[in-house]
């Protein structure tokens, strides 16, 4: 689905509905982590104003979803707590700044399929547990269900800004790129998987 090289394990699913309360805290800095990367991303490339103007709607969305997040942890007495360790996030960065881009690519355009691919996995798994949740969790299934279809975008948005930025020359490299990380997302998301604490959308 949406690019992605390897499904998500259908044990995620269990561990995830055993434990509601550390996905939904989780989710929340998900979607901070992704408002934020979105500035950062925007503001280090001041000079591109539609990719500036592109990536600051991503960021206004994504903290519209972290506010709805954190008003289910508010209403179920949870507390948001300081951010996990983030490891999927800061292999798949490592992997995308090594040396196996292709030399008509830039660093910039990594870090953009890099957005997409956790987009992703993001959208796969709201979708495996907007399907999960049954009746008694409608508020939030209703939710997965629209930020499936919100990260469903947002993956297109940043294929799309990656595919620009590459320019015109280099844009045919963009997709063998996009197909390379994912292989590395899916061996990192096949790895973080036997680990013991799966309660997480990345994880
Ligand atoms: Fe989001
Ligand atoms: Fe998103």
């Amino acid at each position: 689905m949406l690019g992605l090289t390897v499904a998500t394990d259908p044990g995620w699913v269990n561990a995830a509905l055993r434990d509601v309360g550390a996905v939904l805290v989780d989710h929340a800095h998900c979607e901070v982590k992704a408002a934020a990367n979105a500035l950062s991303l925007a503001a280090r490339h001041p000079g591109d104003l539609s990719l500036v103007r592109a990536l600051t709607s991503l960021a206004r969305e994504e903290i519209d979803h972290f506010q709805r997040v954190l008003d289910l942890l508010e209403a179920r007495g949870l507390a948001l707590g300081p951010p996990p360790v983030d490891a999927y996030a800061a292999e798949l960065r490592r992997a995308s700044s090594a040396s196996s881009r292709p030399a008509s690519l830039t660093a910039l355009v990594d870090r953009l399929l890099v957005g997409a691919l956790i987009e992703a996995r993001s959208c796969e798994r709201f979708k495996l547990l907007a399907e999960a949740l049954g009746d008694d969790e409608r508020e939030l299934r209703a939710l997965h269900v629209e930020l499936f279809e919100a990260e469903a975008r947002h993956y297109r948005t940043y294929v799309d800004l990656a595919t620009t930025a590459a320019g015109p020359a280099a844009a045919n490299a963009v997709p063998a790129r996009l197909a390379a990380l994912s292989e590395v997302e899916g061996r990192i998301v096949a790895s973080l998987a036997r680990g013991v604490d799966r309660a997480t959308i990345h994880g």
